[in-house]
């Protein structure tokens, strides 16, 4: 791989800009300054260091964000601020936000850079487990609960997939859903004549919120949770 294009994708800046930081002398490589950025490098073998620190070579990031209730799914976006907004300093160019949550569901949300992986894991084949965290208008009755297990109507061509359902001492609905539909658990919580008044996601393929992250906070995932979700 070319230098330029290593550092690059490191995110150390643009190709102009890294000419220049090149030319002076910011880079080494297995300890020499080197003054060109279009020599070759090796990316997994060699050791490219900028301005002293050791630049690591990551094909893919991923990224666990606990969303907010006030930004957008979006890479970017004329109005709202922006999932992508959260992620400072961005780690890796091309990252995209896997799926969508609703501008008010908060919760777990992953950012990666990875195509192949999103595809799947938000691919209808797949059938990836996502866990919510429910409020409801409503208390919700046996009967509800057994519905919304065995499949509801909510207007498309196919009544929901058999789905995981319990109330919580605090009165919280934990849904586990197979599919992503548009507004799948607000239209979920509609077929049995009720409403969402909070919705959080607590889980996805694998994945789970830690209980200290905050709104807004991010951090990468570990090498366990990079291979769970990796193995969905
Ligand atoms: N279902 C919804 O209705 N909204 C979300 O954001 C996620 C699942």
């Amino acid at each position: 791989m070319r230098l330029d294009k290593f550092l690059s994708e490191c995110n150390i800046g643009t190709r102009s800009q890294i000419k220049d930081l090149v030319k002076k002398g910011f880079v080494t490589v297995n300890g020499t300054v080197v003054k060109k950025s279009d020599i070759a490098v090796n990316e997994t073998e060699d050791d490219i260091c900028f301005k002293g620190t050791k630049v690591n070579y990551r094909k893919f990031i991923y990224i666990l964000l606990n969303k907010p209730g006030d930004v957008v799914t979006a890479t970017q976006d004329k109005k709202a601020k922006t999932v992508m907004d959260l992620i400072n300093p961005l780690p890796a160019k091309d990252l995209f936000p896997v799926g969508r949550l609703d501008k008010d569901t908060t919760g777990l949300l992953l950012i990666c850079n990875d195509g192949e992986l999103s595809h799947r894991l938000l691919s209808p084949k797949y059938h990836v487990d996502k866990t919510y965290l429910v409020g409801t208008r409503d208390k919700l009755t046996g009967e509800d609960l057994k519905k919304l297990e065995e499949g509801v109507d909510i207007g498309d061509d196919d009544i929901t997939l058999p789905a995981k359902a319990f109330v919580d001492e605090d009165g919280f609905l934990h849904l586990t859903i197979h599919e992503g539909r548009y507004h799948q658990v607000k239209r979920m919580l509609e077929a049995v004549n009720n409403e969402v008044v909070s919705l959080e996601r607590i889980s996805f393929g694998g994945l789970k919120l830690p209980d200290d992250m905050d709104y807004g906070d991010w951090r990468e995932l570990t090498e366990d949770e990079i291979n769970a979700i990796i193995q969905q």
